[in-house]
């Protein structure tokens, strides 16, 4: 199965399986256990192989943000030591109030927010200052940030900024107004970033004198709602 099509499938029994749980008046004192196979890194060198199962993760990291205490989150690896030491582990992790948990050749790993030094942090990713930088609903809020952030910060010349308006959204003429002025060449189109052929069609208007060497996408629509009248068409 394609993988957008998994993650969309996986993600909506997900989201049919906790609102079931969580309706019934019975389970109110328990808590649900949502087991997943490669849906977390444990390291910086660890692989995500299981996209839907991220998403899963997603999912229900928010229900708990709304249902402290009902659900769980653990995930395998392939070996049978993690299988062995789950019944375990999980009592040790519900013990000591976590919702996330890890298992990797049977040993547990638990997330925690450590302080990072200056150094450990390195250097900024630079932008290539002949490389043409997409922003992708960039007549919003978060977009207009950034694209002022990567022209002032970052060195950005070449800005292709997009949105449904485009130039005709408000404060687009303004916005392009500053960024030229700072020293950037603005292009302000509209275009449709869930149109696969308009995008392409955009992508095509990329001069080769100044390639795409990046992608900020912010283009979105805010819909959301609490987990128990969420549906999959919102999600
Ligand atoms: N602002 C926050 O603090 C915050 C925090 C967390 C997450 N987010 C999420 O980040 C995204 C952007 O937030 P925002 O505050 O910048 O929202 P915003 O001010 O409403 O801006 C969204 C931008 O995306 C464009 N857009 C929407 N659908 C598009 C599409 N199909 N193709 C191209 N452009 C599209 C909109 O313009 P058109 O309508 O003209 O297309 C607009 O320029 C949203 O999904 C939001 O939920 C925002």
């Amino acid at each position: 199965m394609p993988v957008p099509s998994a993650v969309h499938g996986t993600a909506e029994r997900a989201l049919t399986l906790v609102q079931e749980w969580l309706a019934h008046e019975e389970f109110a004192d328990s808590r649900l256990v949502v087991v997943t196979r490669g849906a977390v890194a444990t390291s910086d060198e660890g692989d995500v192989r299981d996209l839907a199962g991220a998403a899963v993760w997603g999912l229900v990291r928010s229900a708990q943000n709304e249902h402290p205490d009902r659900l769980l989150l653990v995930d395998l690896d392939d070996q049978s030591a993690s299988w062995d030491a789950l019944s375990t582990a999980l009592a040790a992790a519900t013990d000591a109030g976590e919702t996330q948990l890890a298992l990797r050749d049977g040993s547990p790993y638990t997330p925690r927010l450590t302080r990072v030094s200056a150094d450990e942090r390195g250097e900024a990713p630079a932008l290539d200052p002949d490389g043409t930088v997409l922003v992708t609903g960039a007549t919003g809020t978060l977009g207009s940030l950034l694209a002022r952030h990567l022209v002032r910060e970052y060195g950005a010349r070449h800005l292709l900024l997009t949105s449904r308006s485009g130039p005709n959204a408000p404060g687009a003429t303004e916005l392009h107004a500053e960024l030229q002025a700072l020293g950037a060449s603005v292009t302000i189109t509209a275009c449709d970033t869930a149109d696969r052929d308009a995008l392409a069609s955009l992508l095509d208007t990329v001069p080769d004198a100044h390639p795409l060497t990046a992608v900020f996408h912010t283009a979105g629509v805010l819909d959301d709602t609490t987990l128990t009248n969420l549906t999959p068409e919102l999600y």
